[in-house]
């Protein structure tokens, strides 16, 4: 396969016309490393200044599970960018003097957060390299989440990808950066701090990963695709169902160590390149059966992974396959294409298209509603990528 650098200079000699197209495809040639990702060098002014971002959950649909050293991915992904599900972040900052350590405080919803610091920091440590700035500015951080705290939906894509996306346009006021480089870096810088999250700056849908049959895809940053998707995917639904609030018994990063050695590994990697390459077809042709078969596969898959890790764990509850079970009698009963996903934990996405709203709607009221902690669940849909607060 070739290269992705090599396969822009392809195009620009057989198909590029406009000094436009060259220009970006330029771009897109030099983006294909880490090393594009550090700047050259800049002043760090003695200014200070306010920048403020929201970014939104995403669901994944080909699942990422298991990754290499550097946050990067065993498998190609793909996930719808939710629209409602956000954080928000406000970041602060102003010039001190240029110290050998990072200096920030931290608030949610607030409160100062101080357990929150060491991951801050982890953070800043792997983003050093590409925002060179970060140890000349005390930075005070706020944020907050669209959706309850303790409801159990992994914030931590949406809160990367906010903070990545305060991060650059910090970067953005010290030197010249196209938007292009703009979008990728964060979702670069977004990767590093949690993987998923490098999904969260874009609209959707969004593939993570180099995947034989997307050109510009890459293990570095997540891609939109260069085709429309069939319109029977455009509004899609997430109805997230809250079945288990508490903190996770395994968190995400040890269920992907725990790929190392997995006895399926290398099976389940291949499997997620296929799945890619016909939900790719599925964007094109709109077919729902062929969407609801990969989807729920790629959910059970995930969890079957985790059931037989050594060692091996359950993050589904009774009430995660007592609500599976129903969506299938209903889909069953009524033909309509509902469907589920799971991330890494016990909730449920419940996944339809905008036209069965309603329908679907009573009867997650009606007949789901009472597995959900508390009856609790939140209605999203699919969006258009995080957004620059004024
Ligand atoms: C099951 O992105 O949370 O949601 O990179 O260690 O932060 P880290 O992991 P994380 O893993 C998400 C796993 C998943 C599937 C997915 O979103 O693709």
């Amino acid at each position: 396969m070739p290269q992705n650098g090599e396969f822009f200079v392809e195009l620009m000699f057989s198909e590029v016309s406009s000094r436009k197209c060259i220009f970006a495809f330029l771009i897109l040639v030099m983006i294909n490393s880490e090393k594009d990702f550090i700047p050259s060098s800049y002043d760090f002014p003695k200014v200070s200044g306010t920048v403020k971002w929201e970014a939104p959950s995403n669901i994944a649909l080909v699942k990422y599970w298991g990754k290499k050293e550097k946050q990067i991915p065993a498998n190609p992904s793909v996930s719808f960018t939710l629209s409602e599900s956000k954080t928000i972040t406000e970041v602060i900052f102003s010039r001190k003097e240029h110290t050998n350590s990072f200096s920030f405080d931290f608030s949610f919803e607030g409160q100062p957060k101080p357990d929150f610091h060491p991951k801050i920091e982890q953070f800043f440590h792997r983003i050093e390299l590409y925002l060179p700035f970060l140890k000349a500015y005390h930075f005070t951080i706020h944020s907050h989440n669209t959706f309850p705290h303790s409801s159990g939906i992994a914030s931590s894509a949406s809160a990367m990808a906010a903070l990545s996306l305060c991060l650059m346009d910090i970067e953005r006021k010290f030197t010249e950066i196209s938007d292009e480089l703009f979008y990728k870096k964060a979702s670069f810088l977004a990767r590093l701090g949690s993987g998923s999250a490098c999904r969260s700056i874009q609209g959707t849908p969004i593939v993570w990963g180099e995947h034989s049959a997307i050109a510009q895809s890459s293990d570095l940053y997540g891609v939109s695709l260069d085709f429309e998707i069939h319109e029977n995917f455009k509004n899609y639904q997430d109805t997230i169902l809250l079945v288990d609030v508490g903190q996770k018994q395994v968190s995400s990063t040890v269920g992907h160590d725990l790929m190392h050695n997995h006895p399926f590994a290398q099976k389940r990697f291949e499997q997620a390149h296929q799945n890619l390459s016909d939900i790719l077809e599925v964007f094109k042709s709109g077919d729902y059966q062929m969407f609801v078969n990969i989807v729920e596969g790629e959910a059970l898959t995930l969890h079957a992974m985790m059931m037989t890790s050594n060692p091996y764990f359950i993050l589904m509850k009774p009430n995660t396959l007592e609500i599976i079970n129903r969506i299938w009698k209903f889909r069953e009963l009524t033909k309509i294409p509902v469907c589920f996903t799971l991330d890494a934990g016990a909730n449920v996405h419940v996944l339809y298209p905008d036209n069965y709203k309603n329908e679907v709607l009573s009867f997650i009221k009606n007949e789901l509603a009472v597995f959900c902690h508390n009856g609790q669940f939140i209605t999203d849909q699919t969006g258009a990528g995080a957004h620059k607060i004024h």
